[in-house]
């Protein structure tokens, strides 16, 4: 299949359903509904060209298990809002420091701090506002109880037991010897936790029968460190004009990283065993399941 146009594709799908969250005229939402500056930090960073691999996953799965039609867009913008979000905070001098992100300069360094934080705040509470919504006008087509379920799911993948939790960690780590089952743990959180989610709420809301979900989340979570190790890898050999953001910071902050700890070869070859292991997780989905599997591979062999 031609994965490059699946992408282009479910990515339209995404930014006009984003758009349609975040119009490019706000007045037309109210006076007074979006306080200027909160909402240009909210547009820089969110439409700054980001792959969208979070929402595409989460529609893959849906139509990998049958589902049909747009009830999963809503949850898929959620996704990105809230990676988006994790991404303007991350980049906080606080936290990784960073001067640009998506090919531009980091929110905070066009809005300032405050702004970066709030733009933040108000994704992340946007987007459960955006999939609570779509819960009342859903609610005919899904069960409620399925929705309410999901929503949880989401809301953990993002907290303590998850990114949040996970970014704690990072940061706590930073200098400091760690040990590889520490290392997965960060990765499976900070990164893997948002990724495994996306591919269980599509299966979910998709339809998804017990062994169809239990192969999903084993693919997720799989992907999810893939993503996270390819991550580390461009910090080290990557292109920074093509992946938008700085690279060699993982080494100059003394992060954690699947490099540091196993040397690059060995990084490779862990990653190429998760991408085998998480192909192999869905092979009783039949073709359906294709744009999955290409993802998968994407994770790794990516050069942004
Ligand atoms: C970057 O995520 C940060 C990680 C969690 C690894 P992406 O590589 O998905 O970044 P965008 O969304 O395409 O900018
Ligand atoms: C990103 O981790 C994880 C989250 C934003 C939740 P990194 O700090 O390693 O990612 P980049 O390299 O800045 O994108
Ligand atoms: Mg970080
Ligand atoms: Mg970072």
């Amino acid at each position: 299949m031609d994965i490059k146009r699946y992408f282009e594709e479910k990515k339209e799908i995404v930014e006009s359903g984003l758009e349609k969250y975040f119009p490019r005229r706000p007045e037309s939402m109210g006076p007074g509904a979006f306080p200027t500056t909160l909402y240009k930090a909210i547009w820089h960073s969110l439409f700054a060209g980001g792959k969208r691999i979070r929402p595409i996953l989460s529609m893959a799965a849906y139509e990998a298990v049958g589902g049909k039609g747009d009830g999963i867009l809503p949850f898929a913008c959620a996704l990105e809002m809230i990676h988006t979000y994790s991404l303007i905070h991350d980049d906080l001098p606080a936290m990784d420091d960073d001067d640009y992100r998506r090919g531009k300069p980091t929110c905070h360094k066009v809005f300032g701090e405050a702004a970066g934080i709030l733009a933040g705040d108000a994704l992340l509470t946007e987007a459960f506002r955006l999939i609570t919504n779509q819960t009342i006008r859903e609610i005919s087509n899904h069960n409620a109880e399925l929705i309410l379920n999901v929503i949880h799911e989401v809301a953990q993948a993002a907290g303590i037991l998850g990114m949040v939790g996970g970014q704690m960690l990072d940061i706590e780590s930073e200098g400091k010897e760690v040990d590889f089952p520490t290392l997965q743990y960060i990765h499976s959180r900070k990164t893997g936790a948002l990724i495994l989610v996306s591919v269980r709420v599509g299966a979910r809301l998709g339809g998804a029968n017990k062994e169809a979900l239990e192969a999903l989340t084993r693919y997720g979570e799989g992907v999810g460190l893939v993503f996270q190790i390819a991550d580390d890898i461009l910090n080290v050999e990557g292109e920074a004009a093509q992946l938008g953001k700085k690279t060699g910071s993982d080494l100059f902050r003394r992060k954690a990283t699947f490099p540091s700890l196993l040397g690059m070869e060995d990084s490779r070859r862990r990653a190429e065993e998760l991408v085998e292991m998480s192909v192999n997780a869905i092979r009783s989905l039949g073709p359906e399941a294709e744009p999955l599997r290409e993802i998968a591979r994407f994770a790794l062999s990516r050069k942004y």
